[in-house]
């Protein structure tokens, strides 16, 4: 029963995660400046809510008869989400992390078109709440975007 663009996307979705534990965890250290605090303190508290998701995801694999990958078959792609090179360039990680809740938001959108098409609502309930996740952290960084912006 096991359809393959479930599987598939589940299986993007897991390194997904890992890259955006990596990364923001490094740019939780990086930045510096008391406009940073908040961001930082913000991040260290995504950081446990991703690497969550990818555990349901990696545990929903497993279910699923099969497995969550390694290193091996990672493939960077969060460009715009790498440390900046002003430690103070607060807007760059913002910027950064929105494009990722982005992607992120794409990617759980196509995971629940996929999981209801091959009947798998275990699944796609789970996509939902992921979903659910990503959104609320896209609105948290938007809240600093406007915020960051005015000053
Ligand atoms: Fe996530
Ligand atoms: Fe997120």
């Amino acid at each position: 029963m096991t359809d393959e663009t479930v599987t598939e996307l589940l299986r993007r979705a897991y390194l997904d995660e890992m890259e955006t534990v990596l990364n923001y965890q490094t740019n939780a250290i990086v930045l510096d400046g008391v406009r940073a605090e908040e961001i930082k303190d913000s991040l260290r508290q995504d950081i446990q809510e991703e690497l969550t998701h990818a555990d349901q995801i990696g545990q929903r694999l497993k279910q699923l008869d099969e497995s969550p990958p390694g290193s091996a078959e990672f493939e960077a792609r969060q460009h715009d989400l790498q440390p900046p090179e002003e430690s103070t360039n607060v807007l760059s990680v913002i910027d950064g992390v929105l494009a990722a809740e982005e992607d992120a938001i794409e990617t759980y959108r196509s995971l629940i078109d996929a999981a209801e098409a091959a009947d798998d609502p275990v699944t796609e309930d789970l996509a939902v709440t992921l979903l659910a996740d990503e959104e609320a952290h896209r609105t948290e960084f938007r809240g600093f975007k406007k915020e960051y912006m005015r000053e």
